[in-house]
């Protein structure tokens, strides 16, 4: 790995001021539904403590009609900085719901412009925001002016290669009020194909004097710091890089931090996370947790000869006793020693 360079480095020595907020890390945990739930952003924040976190997007419209808070909205008071994400097309339904958000406890509320799903596109929120930038302005300037926290936005690159329009976007949230801006190299079109375009970001950050965020195709340490030098950006966020490997945020900070690479965590290491990481989910949402450990299970279980195997069955688990034992079982295998996965296992 090569050493930062000096202007890498005199950017990072300075704290990420997102409008009065300031975060003493340049990485960030992305906002990942169905896996940045509470318990999953415990065990980022345990090897990175001073990173800003992000909920799972939470449907604005849907919070306007019920009395009781999701529960994909709570946040603990120890996992601060913490950004609450929501998603919708409606500014006052937004501005409400961010009033929700500051009162559980959000350091600043994000919103989603970038979500390439139909289901939410349809609806007018998410990336269909970018091919309708005067709805995302009257969103960012509601919320700013309902909320006395910084309000965020995350997009991507522009709906499709001929609509490729975040220079003029990303300007227009930055005029409308946001005080940061998260920018997935991808355009809707591509969903989480091909590689992210992180020269997009580049310009993004020539044109805009609030801090820009990239994003897209960090999974390494190494990706982090190629990112930020080669786009300038203030800041990155790891997103399908963490899947299964809650240690890659803690990895970047320490390494942006420190210039040291720490210690990749080995097979049996990252099993006794995956252990902890099915117990918590039981312990916080019941059976309904071991079901949905069951992606995060076969994400943990790669890199040594039987873990295909493993996955297979741990894809299928339903108790928490069950998926426990599969692992202990794994461990004690790993433990008498244990040969590198071939690369198609
Ligand atoms: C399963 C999954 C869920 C996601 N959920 C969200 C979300 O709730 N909000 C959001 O802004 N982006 C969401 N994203 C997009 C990621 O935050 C990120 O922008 C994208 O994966 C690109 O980064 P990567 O190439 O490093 O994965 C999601 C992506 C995936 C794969």
């Amino acid at each position: 790995m090569l050493p930062l360079s000096p202007s890498l480095q005199a950017r990072l020595s300075q704290p990420l001021k997102i409008g009065s907020l300031e975060v003493k890390s340049r990485v960030l945990q992305s906002p990942l539904s169905g896996v940045t739930d509470m318990v999953f952003r415990r065990l980022v924040r345990r090897y990175a403590p001073e990173s800003m976190m992000y909920t799972e997007m939470v449907n604005a419209t849907g919070l306007h009609y019920v009395r009781q808070l999701p529960k994909i909205m709570e946040v603990d008071p120890s996992e601060r900085p913490i950004s609450i994400q929501l998603f919708d097309c409606r500014p006052d339904f937004l501005a409400e719901a961010a009033v929700k958000a500051v009162a559980e406890g959000a350091d600043t509320v994000d919103i989603n412009m970038g979500c390439p799903v139909n289901k939410i596109t349809k609806n007018g929120g998410g990336s269909s925001l970018l091919r309708q930038p005067d709805v995302a302005e009257a969103i960012v300037q509601e919320v700013v002016k309902a909320v006395d926290v910084p309000v965020t936005v995350k997009t991507r690159i522009g709906w499709n290669d001929q609509e490729i329009t975040i220079l003029d976007f990303a300007k227009r949230m930055e005029d409308a009020g946001a005080q940061m801006i998260t920018v997935h190299g991808r355009t809707r079109a591509q969903g989480y194909n091909g590689n992210a375009r992180w020269e997009w970001i580049a310009q993004v950050k020539q044109v805009l004097s609030i801090p820009v965020i990239g994003n897209g195709d960090i999974f390494s340490v190494e990706a982090a710091v190629k990112c930020l030098e080669q786009t300038g950006a203030d800041g990155v966020m790891c997103s399908r890089g963490t899947f299964g490997y809650p240690f890659l945020v803690g990895e970047v900070d320490h390494f942006l931090k420190t210039g040291e690479l720490l210690p990749a965590p080995n097979p049996i290491q990252r099993m006794e996370c995956a252990r902890e990481h099915l117990y918590a989910l039981w312990e916080y949402k019941g059976d309904r947790g071991v079901h949905q450990a069951r992606k995060h299970l076969t994400w943990y279980a790669k890199g040594f000869v039987g873990a295909a195997e493993l996955r297979g069955h741990l894809s299928l688990v339903e108790t928490v006793q069950q998926g426990l034992d599969l692992i202990d079982r794994a461990i004690e295998k790993l433990a008498t020693g244990y040969e590198p996965e071939d690369e198609e296992n």
